[in-house]
């Protein structure tokens, strides 16, 4: 099960810091594969040395040139990175970024190596339109065929075959503390999953998980991990949520 971190423009040096120490002491050898940190960038540096699996949480839609505050992608790869999260809510509604964008930024990352985690979600508004809203922004990867498309993309370590990453979280559920109920996460996440033209795609599911909550969601077929914002600023309250999730993973 994966259990991915977003940071957003949270923490500072100490504190990331004081993150890693006390979660390194909680994390066992073998369970290293299961997590993925997305830190904000200026706390890149802190992972770049770190035996442990992270990502930026959003680039530009080119590798370099003169777009004054963008972050470029192949700079993230060569610090290391291996991820990228795309088309966070965050990016769509507040920093207006296009499903056009979205879809170049996801092919640029699979050229250079770097795993896409694929942001989708309807709006509190759209919840009546949530299948066809989440088949909109999905679009793009119809046709997707790993074979055709940069076929010389390497998986990061431990994501051998993984072409990318989907994360399925309803904007009104992020840092609300509402959520939809573990049933209806597992229907979503069978949608995606029979939307998407591959087979072999981890779904996780985000929006105000907590441990409490991982415990039922983990219980459902098609979650393969969770995409935590709030609860992952805490190195015991994120680690819980791997260990509540996975009971059902042996
Ligand atoms: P949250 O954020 O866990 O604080 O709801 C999740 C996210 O936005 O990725």
């Amino acid at each position: 099960m994966i259990c991915a971190a977003n940071w957003k423009m949270n923490m500072g040096v100490d504190a990331a810091r004081t993150f890693l120490r006390d979660f390194k002491k909680l994390l066992k050898e073998d369970e290293k594969k299961n997590f993925i940190f997305f830190p904000p960038p200026f706390l890149s540096f802190l992972f770049a040395g770190e035996d442990l699996h992270w990502g930026g949480q959003n680039v530009f839609f080119q590798k370099s040139g003169a777009w004054t505050g963008e972050n470029s992608p192949e700079v993230l790869g060569e610090l290391s990175a291996r991820f990228c999260l795309v088309g966070h809510s965050e990016r769509r509604l507040v920093f207006g970024e296009t499903e056009e964008e979205i879809e170049k930024k996801f092919h640029l990352l699979r050229s250079l190596n770097i795993l896409p985690v694929l942001c989708v979600g309807e709006k509190e508004s759209e919840r009546e339109q949530r299948d066809q809203i989440l088949k909109r922004q999905l679009n793009f990867l119809k046709n997707f065929d790993p074979e055709a498309h940069d076929k010389k993309m390497i998986s990061p370590e431990d994501y051998e075959g993984v072409p990318f990453i989907v994360a399925y979280e309803p904007v009104w559920a992020i840092g609300s503390g509402k959520t939809p109920s573990s049933k209806e996460i597992n229907e979503i996440h069978q949608l995606i999953k029979n939307f998407l033209p591959v087979k072999n795609i981890p779904v996780l599911y985000g929006g105000s998980v907590t441990e409490a909550n991982a415990v039922l969601f983990g219980k459902e077929s098609y979650v393969d991990g969770f995409l935590v914002g709030g609860a992952s600023l805490k190195a015991k309250s994120f680690y819980s949520i791997f260990h509540a999730g996975r009971k059902s993973f042996p």
